[in-house]
């Protein structure tokens, strides 16, 4: 029997007041101009929804403060300590984190419960399979993000049934956990095959196709959160994850569509089944051509438009400010400048807009890729900022090519492309770039911010 310190109606007013507090903030969210707000107003309805689950209970106060103060001050150093660059790999793993508390508090209450009805067992194993697969899978997405594993296709022959064993397995874990509610071992025995399903789920899948799987994962730790609620009858959990849930589903179908893909053919992708392309020998040999910052000074002197594009380079050069100083100096001249923004630049949704946010450009020159796409050939230069496979035509030309159908931003098409990179290596898909062999294009070798610095001077003296 739940003994409450508050009268339950205040704890409950309390819940629907975060909620709303959750909608509203997720409006807010919708807008880069409105995004901060968005952020603060969902997080005083968490810090709500936290106070009323305190007070609601009587709880040994001691260790929950403990936790907070740790768990606090460990967020509160992670945040500030964070590089810009690091963050898509700690929101994964922040994810994850929601997975294994889902795991944990369904279990605990489960295990701690008089008498667990159906619907209890039910939502504790669904919690357990998801939650577990979450962490895991999010642990991957982690290591492969943080490029501490290969990011491209893992795993073994044979894969696709294994993990079609082991949902089986889970779900009778789950069935047996129904039937049997005395029985520990039956949600241990679901937690660990679905902890191995995480794996196994996340490996094959690599390349450009991580985008939807870090989205998916996201929405997992929501679905994870909300069946936990229905553990505890806890409605702001209910919601809250049931939000997560919902809008994590709604951004990976973002993704699929930015990426041409299927969600099934993201993660049913067999492994080993990924065409190779040509080797960047046979790609490059003897047809790049490099240019100085002087030279392309020269270039934008008679250009009427300019595109910058940029890309994941962009963001560990943190040559966002350098750009918005180029930009500056092309406007004062006369030259429309616009930003040309692929859905999946960078290593996180919207990672491209956050910079450029930051450096205080004005949203309205950020073109969308269809957009941007119908107007390209009218484009004098187009300025390529560590920008990779987002801009690679392969994926337009090549069938055969492992981003084959992936819409890109069309740069081979404008009448001159800059590439401004440290070198020739790949992006995160691993693959060789024709665009850098290109007649039109010339590649200025460097760190982005450093090159951009040096063209910015040269524009100054000339
Ligand atoms: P990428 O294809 O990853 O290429 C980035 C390029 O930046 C590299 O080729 C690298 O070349 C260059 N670079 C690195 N450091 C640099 C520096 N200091 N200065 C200048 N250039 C630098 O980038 P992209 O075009 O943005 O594509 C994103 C890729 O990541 C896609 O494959 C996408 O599917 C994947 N991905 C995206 C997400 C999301 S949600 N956006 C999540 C996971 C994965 P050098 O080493 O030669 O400089």
């Amino acid at each position: 029997m739940i003994t409450y310190l508050i009268d339950l109606g205040w704890v409950n007013l309390a819940y629907l007041v975060a909620s709303v507090l959750f909608i509203i903030g997720m409006k807010g969210m919708t807008h880069p101009r409105t995004a901060l707000r968005g952020n603060l107003i969902s997080a005083w309805g968490m810090l709500l929804a936290v106070v009323a689950a305190l007070l609601a209970n009587g709880l040994s106060y001691q260790w929950i403060l403990v936790g907070a103060v740790l768990g606090g001050a460990v967020g509160a150093i992670t945040a500030v300590r964070v590089q810009m660059t690091q963050m898509p790999e700690m929101v994964a793993l922040f994810n994850g984190f929601g997975g294994a508390a889902s795991v944990l508090v369904a279990g605990a209450a489960f295990m701690t419960a008089a008498e667990p009805d159906l619907q209890m067992t039910i939502a504790t194993g669904l919690s357990g399979l998801i939650g577990a697969v979450t962490f895991t899978g999010s642990l991957i997405a982690f290591l492969k993000l943080a490029e501490k594993m290969p990011s491209g296709s893992l795993g073994f022959p044979g894969i696709k049934a294994f993990n079609g064993l082991l949902i089986l397995v889970a779900l009778a874990g789950t069935a047996w956990l129904a039937v049997d509610p005395s029985s520990q071992m039956a949600y241990w025995l679901v937690v660990v095959v679905s902890c191995v399903l995480g794996v196994t789920l996340t490996i094959p899948i690599g390349g450009a196709d991580m985008p939807v799987v870090i989205a998916l994962l996201n929405s997992y730790s929501g679905l994870a959160a909300a069946a936990t609620g229905f553990v505890l009858m806890n409605n702001v959990l209910i919601i809250a994850g049931s939000l997560v849930g919902a809008s994590g589903i709604i951004l990976t179908q973002i993704m699929c569509k930015a990426m041409n893909r299927s969600l099934g053919a993201v993660l049913f992708a067999e492994f080993g089944g990924a065409a190779s392309g040509p080797s960047a020998d046979d790609v490059y040999g003897g047809k790049v051509k490099s240019t100085s910052p002087a030279e392309v000074a020269m270039m934008l002197e008679t250009a009427q438009r300019v595109l910058v594009v940029p890309g994941y380079g962009m963001a560990v050069a943190q040559a966002q400010h350098i750009v918005r100083d180029m930009a500056n100096i092309l406007e004062a001249r006369g030259v429309l400048v616009e930003y040309g923004i692929h859905p999946v630049a960078g290593r996180m949704p919207g990672h491209m807009n956050i910079l450029l946010a930051e450096a205080d450009v004005p949203y309205e020159k950020l073109r969308e890729m269809d957009d941007i796409n119908n107007e390209i050939a009218q484009i004098d230069v187009c300025i390529v900022v560590g920008a990779n496979d987002t801009v690679n035509p392969a994926a337009r030309n090549d069938p055969h090519s492992p981003i084959a159908g992936m819409p890109i931003i069309d740069v081979d098409r404008a009448r001159t492309v800059i590439v401004v990179k440290r070198s020739l290596s790949p992006g995160f898909a691993g693959i060789p770039n024709p665009l850098f062999a290109a007649d039109n294009c010339l590649m200025m070798f460097g760190d982005g911010k450093k090159a951009l610095t040096e063209l910015v001077q040269a524009l100054k003296e000339g």
